[in-house]
């Protein structure tokens, strides 16, 4: 990967592209087509190529649109290559921090929360250590918590064990009565059901509403 931040080297093309294709899919065109400045949030996110597909899918959609974009994760390796790959996001939007504390959200709240991949089946937290679902249990409750009322929940998982997973945690926590389910789409239902791209994506999106 290039050192130099003006040119970064990107070897998320394809992720992105991906990724892209889902936003399209399933973010609801009504958050979009919204006018001003809205607020997404990535947790969890890794090298956050979400970042830079919702923010050149929302310049394509309505230039009168503003994406305020920030990106939490444990990870220090995930949240500096995610300074690299979204060049048109202020590098301190990136933070090395734990979802479980809900003060890690800052104060105001999300017009759009995004989860990609949590992981729970094997309850990882980092690529490389052990975790558990305590842990997806309190960031799910604290993203609820966190959406602005109208906003959205977009969570995607790499197969339909995954997101029932996710739906089952879901419906535990106290605050879900103030979701509605907009998508539940799986790679048998859906157009996610691509193959042989070489590289983990996702095969579900799970899109919910706050009321
Ligand atoms: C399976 S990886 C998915 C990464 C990326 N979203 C993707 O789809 O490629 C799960 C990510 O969640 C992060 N994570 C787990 N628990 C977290 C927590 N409490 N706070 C912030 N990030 C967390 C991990 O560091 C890891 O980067």
């Amino acid at each position: 990967m290039s050192d130099n931040p003006e040119t970064p080297f990107d070897p998320f093309v394809k992720q992105r592209r991906w990724y892209t294709e889902i936003l399209t899919n399933y973010l609801p065109i009504e958050l979009l087509q919204r006018n001003g400045t809205i607020r997404a949030i990535s947790i969890g996110g890794a090298e956050g190529l979400e970042g830079q597909a919702l923010i050149e899918l929302a310049k394509i959609i309505n230039p009168g649109l503003n994406i305020y974009f920030e990106a939490l994760d444990l990870d220090e390796g995930g949240i500096r290559k995610s300074r690299r790959m979204n060049p048109n996001v202020p590098a301190e939007n990136f933070k090395v921090a734990d979802a479980t504390d809900i003060q890690s959200f800052g104060l105001e709240p999300w017009d759009l929360i995004i989860i990609r991949n949590p992981n729970l089946k094997t309850g990882v937290i980092t690529w490389k250590e052990g975790g558990g679902h305590e842990n997806w249990n309190t960031i799910f409750q604290n993203s609820i918590d966190k959406l602005s009322p109208g906003g959205y929940l977009f969570i995607t998982n790499y197969d339909e064990d995954e997101q029932q997973l996710t739906l089952d945690m879901l419906k535990s926590e106290k605050n879900f009565p103030e979701l509605q389910i907009l998508h539940l789409n799986s790679n048998k239902t859906s157009s996610l059901s691509k193959k042989g791209t070489g590289f983990m994506l996702e095969r579900t999106a799970s899109v919910f509403r706050k009321l």
